[in-house]
C-alpha cells in the first residue's frame, strides 16, 4: 500500500473510532519473555536480542539507547538526553534523570540583543543552542546499578549498526531531506560526515557513519571517559570552538546524571508511576488524572463533547501551572505537595463548567502554534522477570541544533531552548514559563517528557510514553484514560485519536477524525476554538493481560518504522 493509501485507511480508523467510541484492534503481538517497543524496528532488534541473550530489560535500554543514535539520528542520541523510569520485578521503581545542563557559562539573558529582545533562533539552531549531554553518563548509571550483562556488549550493536550501515527507510530519508539545506548551513565547510551532501537522500540508501563507530568504540572501551573525556571530549570543545558555543571541558568532565525518587500517584486502582522534576511530565499527568477521576470522566463516551471539554478545561489550567511553578528543582523550590494536594487541586477545578468554556485570555503569552514533530523518542522494555523501563530521549528538536561534532559523525542537542529564554516568551512548543525555568549556569531544562509506569492492583500494569513535546503529557494522560476509562488495550490505546490542549494558545489541538463532525459543532458553540493537526504524539505502550503475557504496540499508525518485538 502506498503511503497517502495507507494514511487515508488509517485516518478513516480514527474517524471511525470517533464516532463509535472505540474501535476493537485485535491484539497479536502476545509474548511471554519480554517485549522492546522503539521508534524503529532495527533498535527494536538490538533490544530483543538482548533480551534473548539473557540480559534484563535495563540491559536492553542502554543497547537500545546507543542504537537509535545511528538508525534515529533526528532524536535518538549520545550527545542530547533523557529520563527512564523504573520499575523492578520486586515492585521497587526509581527514576534516572540524565537531561542536557546550561553550561558553566551560559546566562539568564543569553538569547536576548541589547535591547531585551529573543534574537530569534539562538535558543534553537547552531552552538549556543547545546545542553550540556547527559545520555552516555545516563547509560553508564542505569547499567551500575541494574545492568547484568558487560558494558562492551550493550555498546557492540550501535557499533556494529554504524560500521555496516543502516539502510534508509522511506521516512527517513524524508527527514533528513526536509532537513538537508539547515543541516548543511549550520556545517558550512565540513564535509566527512554521512549526514552532509548536496544531493538528497534515497530510500534504500545505505548510510555508514565511521566517526560514530570510533567514538562508540570509545564508550565501549573506556566508559563515561570516552565521551565526556579524552578525544571524544577535545572534538565537542573543538566544535564548540568552531561555532562560539559555550560548552566547556569541565562542563563536560563534571556532568553527572541524577537518580531521583520516581513520582507516585493514584488513579483509581492504578498505581503511576513518572518522573519527577526538572520534568514537568509526572506531576501535570498526575494533576489530570486527579481532575480525571474527579469529574468521574469514565461516565462520558469516547470522543463525545463533555470527555473532550473536560479534557481541555483541565488541560487549561495544569499547564499555566506548569509555565508558574515548575523548573529544575536543583535550583527552584518547586511546590510539587501543594500541587498535588487535593485541596487545591478541589479548588483549582471548582470552576469548570461542563456547559461553558473558560478563557486564557487575560494571562500574557506569545502566540506560537504548537508543531507537529516527532524529534524526541520514547522506548519501552519489559523482560522476562517482569523489570521494566520506560525511556523519553531526545535532542529536542529534529536533528538537534543541527551540528554535527566534526569528527564525531553525531548531532548536537538545542535543549537549550526548553528553558524559559525570556518570561512569557513561548518556546518552540508555545510552552511559556517564568522565573521557575529561567536560564542559570548549569541548571536543567524544564522538561515535559513523561515516561511512566503503571501498576494495576499491585502488579505491572502498562509501561508508556510518547515523543511530542508540549503534546507528551497529554498523550500520555489520553493513553492512561483510555485504557484504565475506556477499556482499550495496548493497541486500543495507541491508535485512538488524541487532542492537545495547553492553556495557551487557548485552542483545541485534534488529530484528523478525532472530533466527530457533531462533536466539533457542539465545542466551537462553547466557544472552543479546533485547530487540526496530523498527529498528536507517538505512543510506545506494553500491557500485561491477565494472564501475565505482555502485549506490545507500537505506533505504526503514525510512524511506519516503529515497531514492537517481543518473544
Ligand atoms: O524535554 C522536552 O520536553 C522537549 N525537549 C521534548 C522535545 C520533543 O518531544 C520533541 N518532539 N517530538
Amino acid at each position: 500500500m502506498n503511503l497517502k493509501k495507507t494514511l487515508s485507511v488509517a485516518l478513516a480508523a480514527l474517524f471511525l473510532m470517533a464516532c463509535n467510541g472505540k474501535q476493537a484492534v485485535q491484539i497479536n503481538n502476545v509474548h511471554k519473555n519480554g517485549v522492546v517497543v522503539t521508534a524503529h524496528f532495527l533498535s527494536s532488534e538490538v533490544g530483543s536480542d538482548i533480551l534473548k541473550q539473557g540480559g534484563n530489560a535495563f540491559d536492553a535500554a542502554v543497547a537500545v539507547q546507543f542504537a537509535l543514535a545511528v538508525v534515529y539520528p533526528r532524536a535518538g542520541n549520545i550527545a542530547g538526553g533523557g529520563f527512564a523510569v523504573i520499575r523492578t520485578a520486586k515492585g521497587e521503581s526509581e527514576s534516572l534523570d540524565f537531561r542536557e545542563k546550561a553550561p558553566k557559562a551560559a546566562s539568564e539573558r543569553m538569547y536576548l540583543d541589547a535591547n531585551g529582545n529573543v534574537i530569534e533562533g539562538l535558543s534553537q539552531t547552531g552552538h549556543l543552542a547545546v545542553g550540556v549531554p547527559g545520555s552516555v553518563d545516563g547509560m553508564v548509571k542505569l547499567h551500575q546499578k541494574y545492568g547484568s550483562l558487560g558494558w562492551e556488549k550493550l555498546v557492540q550493536p550501535a557499533i556494529n549498526l554504524a560500521k555496516n550501515g543502516v539502510t534508509l527507510t522511506k521516512l527517513e530519508a524524508e527527514k533528513l531531506n526536509a532537513y538537508r539545506e539547515r543541516i548543511n548551513q549550520a556545517n558550512a565547510g565540513k564535509t566527512n560526515c554521512c549526514y552532509i551532501k548536496d544531493a538528497d537522500f534515497i530510500t534504500g540508501e545505505l548510510i555508514k557513519n565511521p566517526e560514530l563507530e570510533n567514538v562508540l568504540i570509545r564508550i565501549k572501551n573506556q566508559g563515561r571517559n570516552g565521551f565526556y573525556e579524552g578525544e571524544t571530549a577535545e572534538l565537542i570543545i573543538s566544535e564548540m570552538q568552531r561555532g562560539k558555543g559555550l560548552i566547556s571541558k569541565e562542563d563536560l568532565k563534571e556532568y553527572q546524571a541524577v537518580w531521583r525518587p520516581a513520582l507516585i500517584g493514584k488513579y483509581r486502582n492504578c498505581k503511576i508511576i513518572s518522573m519527577p522534576p526538572p520534568s514537568s511530565g509526572g506531576i501535570a499527568l498526575m494533576q489530570l488524572l486527579n481532575g480525571a477521576e474527579k469529574f468521574n470522566m469514565g461516565q462520558y463516551q469516547f470522543g463525545s463533547l463533555e470527555h473532550i471539554h473536560l479534557m481541555v478545561e483541565l488541560e487549561r489550567r495544569v499547564y499555566a501551572d506548569r509555565a508558574t511553578w515548575l523548573g529544575d528543582p536543583d535550583y527552584c523550590s518547586v511546590p510539587k505537595d501543594k500541587l498535588l494536594s487535593d485541596e487545591y487541586l478541589t479548588n483549582r477545578y471548582s470552576n469548570i463548567a461542563m456547559n461553558s468554556k473558560s478563557n486564557s485570555q487575560d494571562i500574557k503569552a506569545g502566540n506560537v502554534e504548537v508543531i507537529e514533530s516527532f524529534e524526541t523518542t520514547h522506548f519501552s522494555i519489559v523482560d522476562k522477570w517482569g523489570n521494566a523501563v520506560s525511556v523519553t530521549t531526545t535532542l529536542n528538536g529534529n536533528y538537534g541544533s543541527k551540528v554535527i561534532v566534526e569528527g564525531g559523525g553525531f548531532f548536537l542537542n538545542n535543549e537549550m531552548d526548553d528553558f524559559s529564554i525570556k518570561s512569557g516568551i513561548p518556546n518552540q512548543f508555545g510552552l511559556v514559563g517564568g522565573k521557575a525555568n529561567a536560564i542559570e549556569p548549569e541548571k536543567r531544562m524544564l522538561s515535559s517528557m513523561t515516561p511512566t509506569i503503571i501498576e494495576k492492583n499491585g502488579k505491572l500494569f502498562m509501561v508508556t510514553g510518547s515523543p511530542g513535546g508540549s503534546t507528551i503529557i497529554t498523550s500520555v494522560f489520553q493513553n492512561i484514560i483510555n485504557a484504565v476509562e475506556f477499556k482499550m488495550n495496548a493497541q486500543e490505546c495507541v491508535n485512538a485519536p488524541r487532542i492537545h490542549s495547553q492553556w495557551l494558545p487557548d485552542k483545541v489541538y485534534a488529530e484528523t477524525g478525532a472530533i466527530s463532525p457533531v462533536v466539533k459543532k457542539e465545542l466551537q458553540n462553547l466557544g472552543h476554538i479546533i485547530q487540526e493537526q496530523s498527529r498528536i504524539g507517538m505512543m510506545a505502550n506494553i500491557s500485561v493481560n491477565p494472564k501475565g503475557q505482555y502485549i506490545g504496540a507500537a505506533d505504526t499508525l503514525r510512524h511506519a518504522d516503529s515497531k514492537a518485538i517481543g518473544y
